[in-house]
């Protein structure tokens, strides 16, 4: 007999057999009676372990093995509501595979033990879920590119541009020189675009930010898409496209996992285009009516975000940031004092999850700006290179995976979105 994942074993009728195999997620016992609940990457089953209706021997190691022993079930369906999943196996045969040590992880553990344990944290149910739903979501991200013309290509990640700012960027010894951990492709994907024009690429970025927040992790993975003949606007209607396309498929495909999180279906479907657009001038009018003190030229920071989008069911956008509030690349609109771009905000006060822009065409505004933030120009003439051999107008665009887990999943903290977080000084395991 082959073995089945539980989910399908949960579909068999009253007195099938089935042999199933995983760990031990909880077990008690009374008298004969062994009830031990066996998951697998699929789900969970109760299992009832009688004696006399497995061997001596069998009955003995079921009694013995701790949870998170690992175990090969054979037994007979049988339809029972108490059950989770409305059955539960009668045991035929019982293989405990290796028997656990006393698993370290009980209820109500903190945090901190949590994260030192994270390699076996990582079997909690939540967790599980979290990372299917993360799986299923990068599925549904390359679905779109690929039926919107886009190329995937793989830039590189050791880099020797700090495009986003010197003040955090992770440096290295690159045989005697210098060299950063990539903060974004973008740059390299702006030189794609020459022959590939509509490119993508997902790749880890590092962020040394000292920030402590519950949206911010030191290695994230990067999703960004840079387009040939595309200004700002378009530049966000593709990005609403793509977020409505990811959230309507989660609704669609991903119920068990959404439900499980607390995430209505209903919730997802509403996430259509168009999303509300204001400038940021606008949005400095709404923080300072909601008591914020805030001046032209600062950038948000998580409370603002929040208080931007707390009432909000759909993302929004906002554009036209300060110069001097955004990075060097972002062209400068007609009025001269503000960028072509457009950050994303999720609703329900999640906050930043997309930055975008037009890039500049003009080298000297560029050399300006980037001079202010101390940068070596010499670096970046690769890059001004670009502007010199037929520049078109274009834009893209960076999501942080993780920042879209997070709100989709309804998660409290973006470390969940992710197997291993790095975070301020974690590193471990
Ligand atoms: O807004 P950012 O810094 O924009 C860029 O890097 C552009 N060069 C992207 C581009 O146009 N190709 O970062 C883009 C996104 C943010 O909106 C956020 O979702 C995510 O990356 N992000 C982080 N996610 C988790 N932890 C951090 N520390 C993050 N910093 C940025
Ligand atoms: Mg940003």
């Amino acid at each position: 007999m082959e073995f089945e994942k539980i989910e399908n074993a949960l579909k068999k009728g009253e007195g099938e057999e089935v042999r199933i195999r995983g760990w031990i997620y909880r077990k008690r016992r009374t008298g004969k009676l062994i009830f031990a609940v066996i998951r697998d990457s699929s789900g969970i089953i109760q299992t009832v372990v009688e004696k006399g209706k497995v061997s001596e021997e069998e009955f003995n190691d079921a009694k013995k093995a701790l949870i998170e022993s690992s175990v090969e079930v054979e037994g007979i369906i049988h339809e029972d509501e108490r059950a989770p999943g409305g059955r539960e196996l009668h045991v035929t045969k019982f293989r405990v595979v290796s028997f656990a040590e006393d698993f370290p992880i009980t209820e109500h553990q903190s945090v901190e033990f949590l994260l030192d344990n994270r390699h076996l944290w990582l079997r909690s149910r939540k967790l599980t879920e979290v990372m299917k739903l993360k799986s299923e979501i990068l599925r549904f991200i390359r679905e779109w590119f690929h039926e919107n013309d886009f190329y995937e290509v793989t830039p590189s990640v050791i880099t020797m541009n700090a495009a986003e700012g010197g003040a955090t960027v992770f440096s290295f010894d690159y045989f005697g020189q210098p060299a950063y951990l990539s903060q974004t492709a973008q740059m390299y994907l702006e030189a794609m675009i020459f022959s590939l024009e509509r490119v993508w690429s997902l790749t880890p970025s590092f962020r040394a930010e000292k920030s402590r927040t519950r949206r911010h992790l030191i290695e994230y993975w990067h999703l960004e898409a840079e387009e040939a003949w595309v200004d700002n606007k378009k530049n966000m209607d593709l990005q609403e496209e793509m977020i409505s396309h990811v959230c309507r498929r989660v609704a669609e495909e991903c119920k068990p996992q959404i439900e499980f999180l607390g995430r209505k279906a209903e919730e997802l479907k509403a996430i259509e285009p168009p999303f509300p657009r204001i400038k940021y001038e606008r949005a400095l009018e709404i923080l300072r009516e909601k008591g914020f003190e805030i001046e032209w030229g600062d950038d948000f920071g998580v409370p603002h975000e929040r208080a931007l989008v707390e009432e909000e069911e759909k993302p929004i956008f906002v554009t036209n940031f300060p110069v001097e509030a955004k990075a060097f690349y972002m062209k400068i609109a007609p009025d001269g004092k503000t960028v072509e771009c457009a950050d994303m905000l999720a609703p329900e006060g999640y906050g930043e999850i997309i930055g975008g822009s037009e890039r500049e065409e003009s080298i000297e505004s560029m050399i300006e700006r980037l001079k202010k933030d101390g940068a070596n120009i010499e670096n970046y003439e690769w890059y001004f290179d670009l502007r010199r051999y037929g520049s078109v107008p274009h834009s893209g665009f960076g999501l942080g995976v993780e920042r879209l887990v997070y709100w989709i999943a309804k998660l409290d903290h973006i470390r969940d979105a992710t197997p291993f977080p790095r975070l301020l000084r974690r590193a471990y395991p």
